[in-house]
């Protein structure tokens, strides 16, 4: 088992390669009373009974549990069984469950201890992460939220077992924007016949914990996780989100490369390097030329645009991650253009 700290408003560590099951007595004994939040399709997989002040609440599949009816019976549930302060939540699922998790945690009676039991490679190696908890709204995705962090991140790898070979790839979008960002080593590892889970979920939690322990509510310093995700998000959302979060990221990551190209001369065979590792996972790398327009529009309207100017994140070299600024519209077109189909 590997650990790590997070120093954001509170530590907390993060346990990879941890076992659930020890994890979780040791919360019962920590807590008068715990709640567990898991959506229905994975209750099979976890092998704990309700019990005497343990209670748990089966949730919908994916997105749709991040909305305001199952965070009511959330809180319904909370009030049902007098929960108070020195009581908490443990939210075991993929990200959507992790950040509805920690979102009921924070706005029940101020804020109540939660714990996060990740049990995809996205939710593992980010959403877990960082503190950022939420719901969405019926105007946009993660518009209601609270930055609230975990008191402790437990990551059971027996879990990715059961993960869709598609979720992986998804996953590994996140694990690859780490290498290229903070640590070369990621790729390396990346590129061995065997995938070493423990060492690359180390790797890329690192990166993000050390990114927001300097920077928790992302003023400037936690932009740079967006690597590949202004683009990313414009893709995800353009799909409808039939592509998953990390395949979308994946096209961006390319895209971004290709900026950092133009703009900052980075070097072709970084370029090259991205899209074989990413097609190595099976993970798309193009896009619809005629789908540009959209993408534009929904890159204007993304959390990140400052002044009307769409901000990217790019690449002096690997490891080597720069802001590009007031990138304009005859660059950005230049470089969708190298990524489509
Ligand atoms: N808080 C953050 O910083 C942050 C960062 C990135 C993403 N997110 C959020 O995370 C969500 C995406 O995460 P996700 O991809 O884990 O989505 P998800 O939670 O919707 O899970 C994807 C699917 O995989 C299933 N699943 C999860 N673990 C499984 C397992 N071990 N075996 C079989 N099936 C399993 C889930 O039930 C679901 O159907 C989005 O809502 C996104 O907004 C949050």
């Amino acid at each position: 088992m590997k650990r790590l700290k997070v120093t954001s408003e509170i530590k907390y560590e993060v346990a990879i390669g941890d076992n659930y099951l020890s994890a979780l007595e040791s919360i019962k004994k920590n807590h008068q009373k715990v709640l567990i939040l898991i959506p229905g399709k994975l209750k099979s997989l976890v092998k704990v009974k309700s019990s005497k002040n343990l209670y748990f609440l089966s949730l919908p599949e994916g997105e749709s549990q991040k909305d305001l009816t199952s965070l009511s019976r959330v809180w319904k549930e909370l009030a049902k069984f007098n929960f108070g302060r020195l009581d908490a939540i443990v939210g075991i699922g993929g990200g959507a469950t992790t950040d509805l998790a920690g979102f009921a945690a924070a706005t029940w009676l101020r804020g109540i201890s939660w714990y996060a039991v990740p049990t995809s490679l996205a939710a593992m190696v980010d959403a877990s992460i960082g503190g950022k908890t939420g719901i969405n709204a019926p105007s946009g995705k993660n518009l209601i939220g609270a930055f609230y962090s975990p008191r402790k991140v437990i990551i059971d790898l027996d879990f990715l077992q059961h993960l869709p070979k598609r979720d992986i790839s998804a996953g590994l979008a996140e694990v690859i924007k780490c290498g290229f960002i903070k640590d070369k080593e990621i790729l390396t590892s990346l590129r061995r016949d065997v995938i070493d889970f423990e060492d690359i979920i180390y790797r890329s939690v690192r990166v993000k914990a050390k990114v927001v322990g300097s920077d928790f509510k992302e003023s400037k310093e936690r932009e740079l996780l967006n690597y590949g995700h202004t683009l990313g998000h414009a893709i995800e959302s353009d799909s409808k989100y039939k592509l998953r979060h990390g395949e979308a990221v994946s096209i961006g990551l390319v895209f971004a490369a290709e900026l950092s190209q133009i703009l900052r001369g980075l070097d072709q065979e970084v370029v090259s390097e991205h899209r074989e590792i990413l097609q190595s996972f099976n993970l798309p790398i193009s896009y619809p030329k005629s789908r540009f327009p959209n993408l534009l529009k929904n890159m204007q309207v993304d959390k990140k645009v400052k002044n009307g100017r769409i901000r990217f994140i790019g690449l002096d070299g690997i490891a080597r991650p720069v802001w590009l600024e007031e990138v304009s519209k005859a660059d950005i077109a230049k470089a969708y253009e190298r990524i489509t189909k």
